[in-house]
Formats: C-alpha cells, sequence, structure tokens
C-alpha cells in the first residue's frame, strides 16, 4: 500500500525535499517512511547525534553528506542552520529528490528542517516533514511521565530567561537546552555555573530550592542505557548538564479545583437531567 506521504518510485526532473527523522537510538527507531525516504533519495543531508550514526546511515545509501562540519565555536548556530537551509534547497532546485534526515524528530527544536521546508514550498517544490521518536518520547518512556497526568510545559531554557513566561508549577516542566543555557551568542557550545545560577534564580520564584530537578540522557547507541540523576534545584549550578541532557521538574504544588466552572458544570448538568 502507499500513502500520499510515501515517496515517489519513479523519479521526475523536479526536485523534492523530505525532511525524516531518525529516532534517538540507532537502528532501532528509523519508521518504514523515514527508511522509505532514505532510500528513494538522490541525496541525503545528515545531521545526527553521533558519528557512528552517521556511519550506519551511510550503509542505507551511498551519497550522505555531513551538516556537522557547519559548526564551529564562535560561530552562531543561526548562520549554520542558514548554510544547512542553502545547501537543501540549491539540491532542490537541481532537480534532485532531497532527504534531510535529522537525529530525534525533525521538527522539535529544530530550526532547518522548517525554515527549508517552508522555502521550497513557497518556490513550488514539494516539500514533506517525516516525524521521528524525539528525546522528549522517550523521557516519558524512560522517567514513566505522562504528560496528561499534571500536563507539561516545555521550554527552551534561554528563553525562559530572556522573556517573561508563566510558569504553572502544578504540571511538568521540561527545559531542553540547559547546557547552552543564557547563551545570547548563540556561538557557544557550553555554558558554565554561573549561567545555570541564573536559571535556578528565575526557576526558584516558583519551585523551592529543594525542589527535585531530574536530568535526562536517553540512549543514542543501543549498548548504552538512559541516564537519569536527580538533584535539588540549589545543585543544578554545580551540576554539569551537557547538550545531549533534558531537564526535568516534577510537579511542585497540587492542582487547585476551579470552583467556579465547576459549580457552572453541576448547573449544565442538573439542566441536561431536567
Ligand atoms: C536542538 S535540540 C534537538 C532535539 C531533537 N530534534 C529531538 O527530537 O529530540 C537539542 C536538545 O535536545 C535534547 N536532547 C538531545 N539529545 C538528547 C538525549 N540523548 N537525551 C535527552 N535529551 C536530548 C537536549 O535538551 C538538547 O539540548
Amino acid at each position: 500500500m502507499t500513502t500520499s506521504s510515501e515517496p515517489s518510485a519513479h523519479p521526475t526532473a523536479r526536485g523534492s525535499l523530505a525532511c525524516v527523522g531518525m529516532g534517538m537510538t540507532l537502528g532501532s527507531h528509523l519508521t518504514p517512511l523515514a527508511r522509505s525516504h532514505i532510500e528513494h533519495a538522490d541525496v541525503i543531508f545528515a545531521a545526527l547525534s553521533d558519528g557512528v550514526v552517521e556511519m550506519w546511515l551511510r550503509r542505507l545509501h551511498p551519497d550522505v553528506r555531513s551538516l556537522q562540519p557547519y559548526y564551529a565555536e564562535g560561530k552562531s548556530r543561526m548562520k549554520t542552520y542558514r548554510q544547512w537551509v542553502d545547501l537543501m534547497i540549491t539540491e532542490v532546485r537541481a532537480g534532485k529528490r532531497v532527504c534531510a534526515v535529522f537525529y530525534g524528530h525533525p521538527g522539535i527544536f529544530a530550526w532547518s528542517p522548517h525554515k527549508v521546508i517552508e522555502v521550497a514550498r513557497a518556490e513550488g517544490f514539494e516539500a514533506h516533514m517525516e516525524p521521528g521518536i524525539s528525546a522528549e518520547d522517550c523521557l516519558y518512556a524512560d522517567l514513566g511521565i505522562d504528560p496528561g497526568r499534571f500536563g507539561c510545559q516545555h521550554f527552551e531554557a534561554s528563553q525562559l530567561l530572556l522573556y517573561e513566561r508563566r510558569i504553572d508549577s502544578t504540571g511538568y516542566l521540561v527545559l531542553w537546552q540547559v547546557g547552552i543555557v543564557g547563551d545570547r551568542s548563540l556561538a557557544r557550545l557550553h555554558t558554565g555555573p554561573e549561567y545555570r545560577q541564573v536559571l535556578v534564580d528565575v526557576l526558584s520564584r516558583d519551585y523551592s530550592l529543594d525542589h527535585e530537578v531530574i536530568i535526562y540522557r536517553g540512549v543514542t547507541l543501543p549498548i548504552d542505557k538512559p541516564r537519569v540523576r536527580r538533584v535539588a534545584l540549589r545543585d543544578l549550578p554545580g551540576t554539569e548538564v551537557t547538550t545531549q541532557e533534558t531537564v526535568v521538574l516534577p510537579p511542585a504544588m497540587p492542582l487547585k479545583p476551579n470552583l467556579i466552572v465547576r459549580e457552572r458544570l453541576d448547573e449544565l448538568d442538573k439542566a441536561s437531567v431536567a
């Protein structure tokens, strides 16, 4: 059976683009549809978590072009991401079927896949995003968290510092990119304890300094195990957080019943019975 999003086995001269997710764990997370996009492409661009994952991808396709070398300490990541978009769209314009493979989900905390799809569509090319298993999905499984139980907010950690955001401490709080929290240059590969202290100061408006913070690293190679560290919020500055870790704060407060809405629903229930 074919679906509308499955790549065509009959190439046209017109270029096309698919941004697909590789999932987090090598070998086991790649969906059949993502694999099909890879196998039917003329050229593959790869932004993966690990050189080993890239080597594995090269077994699926002879023309895999790594996007990793465009990163450099001191160079703005936005410049790198714009270069990625240019590289991909150039091949689409040249009539190639381009597949760009990103680790995790290509649309989660990833600027280039959304941008290049937008550019390709604006120029009349077929462009598609194929989801993948993200760090978020692994986190729910490994930490036993159901985001539907108390609700769950996700923030890019620096955004939480740079903008006035409202945290709901009755639900889970998931913070991405804590390893580079507070980096406004977009050019650093890591920020230190003093930057995490600013994050702690912001969080301490809604959480006690004793509150548990979970530092989570999901599995990228099948031989690994998830890494889960639990520290008190006050100890976060002194705890190294890598760029492959996500931080979770469990709820700090019980859910507060909304008595006004409950009364209104009571009235509705009574009226519908009557
Ligand atoms: C640029 S985002 C990419 C996310 C990716 N697109 C996804 O779907 O998971 C990078 C952030 O993802 C999270 N991350 C990356 N690898 C991870 C891993 N192995 N375990 C947990 N979180 C990870 C961290 O918060 C990191 O700062």
